[in-house]
C-alpha cells in the first residue's frame, strides 16, 4: 500500500508546473468518439480516471496509445456499444460517454453511474437533455439503453449540471439542426471542450456563458489538441503554500480561471500575484479567518476548492463560515482534519472552522480525491509527521502530488508500506 510521510510546519520555496485539467480531459477523451479519424491529445495527465477513460475508449474499439503526455485515439472502427458494469463501477463520470456514443453510434447502453463519495450523483439532467434531442431512454436492472436518431433541440437545465451541459452538447453535434442549450454549465472545462469540438470541424459557440448553440449534423475530422491546465490542481498547490507559509510560484495556470480562490487566500493575508500564465504566493506564518465561502457553480467559489482551502484555513487567528451547496456529502475530510487538532464544526451544508494556534502530525486516510489532498494541505501545516493513507483517491485527480509539493520544498515522500 502506497503512504505518502509529511513533515509540516516547513514553509515552502519553489516553482511547480500544472498539470493538464482532468475535468477538462475526461470529456475530451470521450469527443473523441466522435469523428472516426484519428486525435492526438497534448498535456494529458497520468490519472487513474484518465486510464478508465481509455480503457473504455479500448473497449469500444479504437485503438488507443499513451506516451508521455500525449494520448492518440484511432476511432475509426467501433465494435461494440455497450460499456459493462465493470468499467463504470471505476468511474462515475463515465457517463460523459452517452451523448459521444448516441452521437456516433446512434445507440448506447451503460449502467447507472450510481453515487460516489460525495452522496448521490443523478443523470436525470442527463437523460431528459438526450430525450429533448430525440433519444429513448430505457433502463432495466440498473442498466441504461438510449437509442435513437437525434435532432436538435432546445434544452433547457434546470441547474447548470457540468456533466449534462458536456453530454448535451457531444450528441448536440450529431443531431440535424440547431441545438441550443439555456442556463448552461460555465466552467472553463466547458469552453475547452467547445475548442476542442472545434477543432474537429463542429459548429459550437457560446461555451462559457449561460447559453451554448451547437448547429449539428457535419461529419467532423480528427484534430490535435492541448488540454488547459488544471485549476483545482493549482487551487489546491496555493492552499498548500498558504497551510505551511512561505512562497511558490506556479506555471502554466491562467490566474482568471480561479479568482474566487486566490482572492479568499489574500483576505486571510497571503500576496497572490500573476502574470498571463503564472501565479505566485507569498505566506505569512500565520493566517487570518475570512468572510463566509460559498461554493457555486462557476464562477462562484468553486466545490472543488472547499476542502484544500479549508485545510489552510485551520490554524488562523479568527473563524471561516463554509456552505457546501453543490454536493450533500462532501465534509468528509473534516473528521480527518479534527484529528489533527483543527476545531470544525459542521451541520448539514455549513461547516464552521475555528482557527486554532496549531496542528500536529497524524495518521490520516484520504475519504475522496479532494479530501485526501486537503489532508495533504493541513499536514504541511502541522507539527511533526504525518502519514496519509488512501492514495488511490488522490491519484484519480493528481498525476504526481507529492513530486509536485516537493517541488514547492514540501518535505513529503510516498513511498509502499507492508
Ligand atoms: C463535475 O461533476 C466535476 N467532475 C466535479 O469534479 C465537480 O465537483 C462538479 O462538476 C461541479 O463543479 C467532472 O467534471 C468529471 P454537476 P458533475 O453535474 O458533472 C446535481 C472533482 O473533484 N445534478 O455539475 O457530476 C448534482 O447532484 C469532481 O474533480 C442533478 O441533480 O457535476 C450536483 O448536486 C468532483 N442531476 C449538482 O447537480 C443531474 O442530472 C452539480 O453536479 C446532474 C447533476
Amino acid at each position: 500500500m502506497s503512504v505518502f510521510t509529511i513533515e509540516g510546519c516547513h514553509p515552502l520555496s519553489g516553482s511547480v508546473a500544472i498539470q493538464g485539467a482532468k475535468n477538462s480531459v475526461l470529456p475530451i477523451l470521450c469527443a473523441t468518439l466522435l469523428s472516426p479519424e484519428t486525435c492526438v491529445i497534448h498535456n494529458c495527465p497520468r490519472l487513474t480516471d484518465v486510464e478508465h477513460t481509455l480503457d473504455i475508449l479500448r473497449h469500444l474499439g479504437c485503438q488507443v496509445t499513451w506516451e508521455g503526455d500525449t494520448v492518440t485515439v484511432g476511432p475509426s472502427k467501433l465494435t461494440c456499444c455497450s460499456i459493462p458494469d465493470t468499467l463504470m463501477r471505476e468511474m462515475r463520470s463515465s457517463v460523459i460517454f452517452l451523448g459521444a456514443m448516441l452521437a456516433r453510434l446512434g445507440q448506447a447502453e451503460l449502467s447507472y453511474p450510481g453515487g460516489c463519495e460525495l452522496g448521490p450523483r443523478p443523470i436525470d439532467l442527463h437523460l431528459s437533455a438526450l430525450q429533448s434531442l430525440g433519444a429513448e431512454v430505457r433502463e432495466a436492472g440498473g442498466r441504461l439503453f438510449c437509442a435513437g436518431r437525434l435532432t436538435g433541440a432546445d434544452i433547457a437545465l434546470s441547474l447548470p449540471s457540468v456533466g449534462c451541459t458536456e453530454n448535451a452538447m457531444l450528441s448536440a453535434v450529431a443531431a440535424e439542426g440547431v441545438t441550443t442549450i439555456t442556463n448552461a454549465a460555465r466552467e472553463p472545462e466547458i469552453v475547452d471542450l467547445q475548442n476542442f469540438l472545434l477543432t474537429l470541424g463542429a459548429d459550437v459557440r457560446g461555451a462559457g456563458s449561460s447559453v451554448i448553440t451547437i448547429r449539428g449534423g457535419k461529419t467532423l475530422h480528427g484534430g490535435e489538441y492541448t488540454v488547459m491546465a488544471d485549476r483545482i490542481v493549482a487551487c489546491t498547490y496555493l492552499s498548500a503554500v498558504a497551510s505551511a507559509g512561505g512562497e511558490g510560484n506556479l506555471r502554466g495556470v491562467d490566474w482568471r480561471l480561479l479568482s474566487t480562490v486566490t482572492s479568499v487566500l489574500t483576505e486571510a493575508g497571503c500576496r497572490v500575484e500573476s502574470t498571463p500564465d503564472t501565479i505566485s504566493i507569498i505566506a505569512p506564518r500565520r493566517l487570518r479567518g475570512v468572510r463566509p465561502i460559498r461554493t457555486a457553480p462557476y464562477p462562484g467559489f468553486p466545490t472543488d476548492a472547499q476542502a484544500v482551502v479549508m485545510a489552510a484555513l485551520c490554524k488562523t487567528d479568527g473563524a471561516t463560515v463554509f456552505v457546501e451547496n453543490m454536493f450533500d456529502s462532501r465534509y468528509r475530510h473534516v473528521d480527518e482534519l479534527k484529528r489533527m487538532g483543527a476545531d470544525i464544526r459542521t451541520d448539514g451544508r455549513v461547516a464552521v472552522v475555528y482557527g486554532v494556534p496549531r496542528l500536529y502530525g497524524a495518521k490520516v486516510r484520504s475519504t475522496d480525491l479532494r479530501g485526501g489532498a486537503a489532508l495533504a494541505v493541513a499536514a504541511l501545516g502541522a507539527e511533526g509527521e504525518s502519514t496519509l493513507t488512501g492514495l488511490g483517491h488522490i491519484d484519480r485527480g493528481y498525476a504526481d502530488l507529492a513530486g509536485d509539493l516537493a517541488a514547492l520544498g514540501a518535505k513529503i515522500v510516498r513511498k509502499e508500506e507492508k
